[in-house]
């Protein structure tokens, strides 16, 4: 397939989980891609993994310095990009009686401060009809407890990518959101001590239609659907993919 031909994309937070697997899609769909990450071990492993065929960018989303410094690094790889795959984030759960200011800073931050400003700093770089695409969560959708603050910087990235969409109207840019349900990454053993990785899987699992995880690929091809002129129409939306998590 080739439905990103002569496309440059940049993903953030590309060296692991579903900016990994993304990577590796859009890569066989025919786009030079870079990949952003905060960790530079990180970052050449998964170009090593990927045969050498990504470009890599060491940059923290959550450090405005990096942020200010990221559209010169990607101009030196690449005059023009078309797609821009905000997806670098972290979870951390907890009840509202335990979260405490550093909690709810981290999590704004990367995945909401961090996020914006990536977009802005990099829109001059964008050729006009670009796409961005943000990685939200059906968390923005569903009561789960202890997820107030990470739910809240999803449904931040949702209404962004409405009011975004109208701003960047006049160059055809468009900005969609993908929601994806509880999907099989790095992620959780972030999140909780391995030893409880398992556990926290199967009480997840419970609550999905399906029955399953997703994939990280399963989200990469929704990418792929947003990056590419198969949604040439489709703007300010989010498409939910979760196993019916969130749906049924
Ligand atoms: N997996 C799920 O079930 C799920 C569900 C809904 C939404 N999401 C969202 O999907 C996105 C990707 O998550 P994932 O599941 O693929 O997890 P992941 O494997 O941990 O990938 C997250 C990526 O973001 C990077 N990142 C985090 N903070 C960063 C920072 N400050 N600067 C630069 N890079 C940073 C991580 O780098 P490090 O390796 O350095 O941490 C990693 O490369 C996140 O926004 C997450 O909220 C995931």
């Amino acid at each position: 397939m080739s439905r990103l031909q002569g496309k440059i994309a940049v993903i953030t937070g590309g060296n692991s989980g579903i900016g990994f697997a993304t990577a590796k899609e859009y890569l066989a769909e025919g786009a030079k891609v870079i990949i952003t990450g905060r960790k530079q071990q990180a970052l050449d492993e998964a170009k090593e993994a990927l045969q050498g065929k990504v470009l890599t960018v060491l940059s923290d989303t959550g450090n405005m310095k990096d942020i200010g410094q990221l559209k010169g690094k990607i101009e030196s790889l690449a005059p023009k990009i078309d797609i821009l795959f905000v997806n670098a984030g972290i979870g951390k759960f907890a009840p509202i009686d335990q979260v405490d200011e550093a909690h709810y800073d981290e999590l704004f931050n990367i995945n909401v401060k961090g996020a914006y400003f990536t977009i802005q700093q990099l829109l001059p770089l964008f050729n006009d009809s670009g796409s961005i695409i943000l990685n939200a969560s059906i968390n923005a959708h569903i009561g789960m407890a202890g997820s107030s603050v990470y739910s809240a910087t999803k449904g931040a990235l949702i209404t962004m990518a409405r009011t975004l969409s109208a701003e960047l109207l006049d160059r055809r840019i468009r900005v969609n959101v993908i929601s994806p349900g509880p999907v099989t990454t790095p992620i959780l053993g972030k999140i909780v001590p391995q030893e409880q990785v398992s556990q926290l899987r199967e009480g997840i699992i419970a609550k999905v239609p399906l029955g399953r995880f997703g994939n990280p690929e399963e989200i990469a091809k929704v990418a792929v659907f947003f990056g590419s002129d198969d949604s040439s129409f489709v703007l300010g939306a989010e498409l939910i993919a979760d196993g019916g998590m969130a749906t049924l």
